[in-house]
């Protein structure tokens, strides 16, 4: 592998990381803070937001674990910022690294696909239905 291939695996594993760690804050934050009401919208639209909501969550968990998972099977340690050694996730395994490889892919473009479908309704709330969606986001909302 040329180093300018071994460097980008591993900004891609620091990234992955920084991720991981900013999720279980943000989970933590969201299990002790209650959100803003809900804007009036039909049933399937609030039942959909919230079944989409609870995937995002498990991604933001499923992606860098499968990562860090397939990176320990592979034999590959994790050092992050080149500083933070970080303990293997999974026994070396080459077997289960390459099973949980496209489980890896997979979670990781269906999180891209959800995230856009997250960002496209927000935005058609906001500016089509302009039913004020995104001011919930604004501070002391709460
Ligand atoms: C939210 C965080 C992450 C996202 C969105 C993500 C996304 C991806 C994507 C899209 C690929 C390319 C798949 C392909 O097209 O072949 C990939 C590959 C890879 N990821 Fe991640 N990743 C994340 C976190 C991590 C973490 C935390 C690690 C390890 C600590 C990791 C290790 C790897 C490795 C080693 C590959 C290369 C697999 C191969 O050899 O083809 N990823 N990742």
């Amino acid at each position: 592998m040329s180093p300018q291939r071994l460097k980008l695996y591993n900004w891609h594993k620091w990234a992955g990381i920084t991720i991981l760690t900013l999720s279980l804050l943000r989970l933590l934050w969201r299990l002790t803070h209650r959100p803003p009401a809900d804007v009036p919208m039909p049933d399937w639209q609030r039942k959909t937001s919230h079944a989409v909501h609870l995937l995002l969550y498990g991604l933001f968990f499923a992606v860098p674990l499968a990562g860090w998972a397939y990176s320990s099977a592979a034999g590959f340690p994790i050092v992050v910022f080149g500083v933070i050694p970080l303990p293997d996730f999974v026994a070396p395994d080459k077997e289960f690294a390459e099973a949980i490889k496209p489980v890896h892919k997979i979670l990781a473009y269906s999180l891209a696909a959800l995230v856009l479908g997250h960002v496209a309704a927000a935005f058609k709330h906001h500016f089509v239905d302009r039913d004020g969606l995104l001011d919930r986001m604004r501070p002391g909302r709460a």
